[in-house]
């Protein structure tokens, strides 16, 4: 996936380009780029790296201009090189294009435009395809004007409204996906936008207008804001915009206020966005449970699943899919619902699912989880799900994103924007959520009353009690030093603990580079057992619940071998791990079907921590962006 800004307005646009794509880093960060018109010249400047260095390429020369467009890219096509950098350009060069998406047959269409004379392709991307595409197009048109079989001037469409028809007549041609915005120098103070598949919002400000992939570009700018639906089409001017689709209707649109202001996307007096999102878990579990809790019937209340009593009460059969973090709070879910509300629930890898013929009941509910309801595979799984005439819910925190959006119903996180790539405030909120998903399809069936009750004071109680574990930063901190120079680390956990160790192990990964698994603690003697050495710690998520003392056994075994243990326990058990596991770590002691949410912060600080001692880039790791919107 890759970030887009577009500006059109009366001030000049590089600053507020740069500006979004800071914001928009987390997309991808391999190469960045601009290109703002100024008069008949279309000013570029891109380079591969990080957008700081596209910072200090547009400070020594700096381009002027009023509206423009630029990009962070995420690589698909090509190396992250100066000439894969966005934007791409027409065979003239006149026309600059920016794209977040995969043109599946850009192969085809270029092979067809060389064959038509067009040879003069400047990268190896699917984007430049497209910008020459729709510049030749707009040129026919153009060329077609002056040979116009006696249709007056005022009868033929003007140059804007040729190049927006150039856009559709491309993209009909497309398969694909795409978020694009384009520029060209003959139509002053006008850009184009175009989505499917990849999202796209237009920001509307007062004599200025903005695209871009993601609202937290430009919520400094303006709070209103359309988000595009798939074969939008938007052209966009200082003083007015128009929506249309690519098949040349007029589109629907509604003016929505962000949610959340600039503020909210700022790192504040946090070195990273990371550790910032950590610390929020307290407000952002509170705000997952806000007026979703009710004391009198001693149930959950989530009116956004768009589901009656009856209905509810005749689920058989429930799958959660999802990609990555999400997947595993899906994991922790199958446990939950299983538990509180004895339904078969199943977890399926979205990729998988979308195309493997999971047989499934009429009853079954399907809920589709995602931070940023743009995840490709999950959108699929979505949308195969809904094909098949699943009832299929979102569990989303992006508001208005293309999976809360198409699905049936869902129940939004509400935890604010999550701008470090290594998910963790959406996770906590993803478990509480689907918690309280357990409670409300188990008081449909057998849950009491009491154990309603039991539920929702679990569930009240964890903001506090992660503002005690907040506290455990420090222990953290130290022992992510002891274990800086160690080659990997290796989780083990059971139960509703068994995800979070594949969970912690994904987290060390993705922002310290270090070799990490996390497999359920029996396993271990079931061949993992071999890895087992002084110099590789293993991390035990071992709370005080019905399956400690076997967890107990399994650290053991691994003591027995040198390996030094980590242990993440609760209540009383520390004191049996004393003098048995290295390092203590202790959390409050909860129910066990809460714990997860209490056991993984001491976990994502752990990676935190150890990325901050190895010196990586924690909230922009290598290789990693924050969605994943390409298969
Ligand atoms: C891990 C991480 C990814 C995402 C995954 C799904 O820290 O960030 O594994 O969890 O790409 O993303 P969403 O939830 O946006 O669908």
């Amino acid at each position: 996936m890759c970030g887009i800004v577009g500006y059109v307005g009366r001030s000049e646009a590089a600053p507020i380009l740069l500006d979004g794509l800071r914001r928009l880093g987390y997309r991808g960060y391999d190469s960045a780029g601009v290109a703002i018109v100024n008069g008949n010249k279309v000013e570029t400047r891109k380079c591969a790296g990080r957008i700081a260095e596209l910072g200090k390429l547009m400070a020594e020369r700096p381009p002027t201009g009023t509206y423009g467009i630029s990009h962070t890219r995420w690589a698909t096509h090509g190396k992250p090189t100066d000439q894969n950098a966005h934007p791409h350009f027409d065979a003239t060069g006149r026309l600059a294009l920016v794209h977040n998406g995969v043109i599946e047959n850009y192969q085809a269409l270029k092979d067809q435009l060389i064959r038509d004379g067009d040879t003069n392709f400047a990268s190896e991307t699917d984007t430049e395809v497209l910008a020459h595409l729709i510049g030749k197009l707009y040129d026919q048109s153009i060329a077609a004007d002056t040979s116009s079989n006696g249709k007056t001037k005022a009868e033929l469409p003007n140059k804007k409204g040729r190049l927006v028809e150039a856009v559709r007549t491309a993209l009909r041609q497309v398969i694909g996906t795409y978020g694009i915005a384009l520029v060209h120098r003959d139509i002053p103070d006008f850009i184009v936008g175009a989505r499917r598949g990849s999202p796209l919002v237009l920001g509307v400000g007062k004599d200025e207008n903005f695209l871009a992939s993601d609202v937290s570009a430009i919520v400094a700018y303006t709070r209103d804001a359309v988000y595009l639906n798939d074969f939008d089409v938007v052209a966009v001017e200082r003083d007015k915009f128009e929506i249309s689709s690519v098949a040349g209707e007029g589109g629907n649109y509604q003016v929505s206020k962000v949610e959340f202001t600039d503020a909210d996307i700022k790192k504040g007096d946090y070195p990273h966005y990371m550790l910032k999102e950590i610390f929020e878990q307290p407000g952002s579990v509170r705000d997952a449970m806000r007026g979703r809790l009710s004391q009198e019937e001693c149930t959950a209340k989530l009116g956004g699943l768009n589901m009656t009593p009856a209905q509810l009460r005749d689920v058989g059969r429930v799958v959660l899919t999802g990609c990555g973090t999400a997947l595993h709070a899906a994991m922790i879910g199958e446990y939950l619902i299983e538990q509180l509300a004895q339904i078969p629930t199943e977890v399926e890898y979205a990729s998988e699912f979308r195309h493997r013929n999971t047989p499934m009941t009429r009853d079954t509910l399907v809920f589709a989880i995602s931070q940023s309801g743009e995840t490709a595979d999950t959108l699929g799984a979505l949308r195969e799900s809904r094909r098949k005439g699943y009832r299929t819910l979102g569990i989303c925190n992006n508001v208005a994103s293309t999976i809360a959006r198409e699905s049936d119903g869902g129940v939004y996180m509400h935890a604010g924007p999550e701008i470090g790539v290594a998910a963790t405030k959406s996770f906590t909120s993803q478990v509480a959520i689907l918690t309280a998903i357990g409670l409300l399809l188990g008081r449909m069936r057998h849950l009491s009353t009491s154990e309603g009750t039991r539920i929702i004071e679990a569930l009240e109680a964890l903001p506090e009690q992660i503002e005690e574990v907040l506290k455990l930063s420090d222990q953290m901190k130290a022992i992510a030093k002891k274990y800086a120079s160690v080659s990997g680390l290796l989780f083990f956990g059971r139960q509703f603990n068994f995800p979070i160790a594949v969970e912690a192990a994904l987290k060390l990964k993705e922002i310290t580079y270090l070799f990490a698994e996390g497999h359920p603690s029996a396993e271990l003697k079931h061949g993992i057992i071999a890895l087992i050495r002084p110099d590789l710690p293993s991390v035990f998520i071992a709370p005080d619940d019905a399956v400690f003392s076997k967890n107990m056994n399994n650290i053991e075994q691994v003591r027995a071998r040198k390996g030094p243990v980590i242990a993440i326990t609760s209540g009383n058990c520390a004191k049996q791990l004393k003098g048995i596991a290295d390092d203590i770590v202790t959390v409050p002691k909860v129910p066990d079907f809460v714990s997860p949410i209490l056991t993984v912060i001491p976990l994502q600080l752990l990676a935190y921590h150890l990325a901050v001692e190895l010196g990586r880039d924690v909230d922009k790791p290598r290789n990693l962006a924050k969605s994943v919107t390409v298969e």
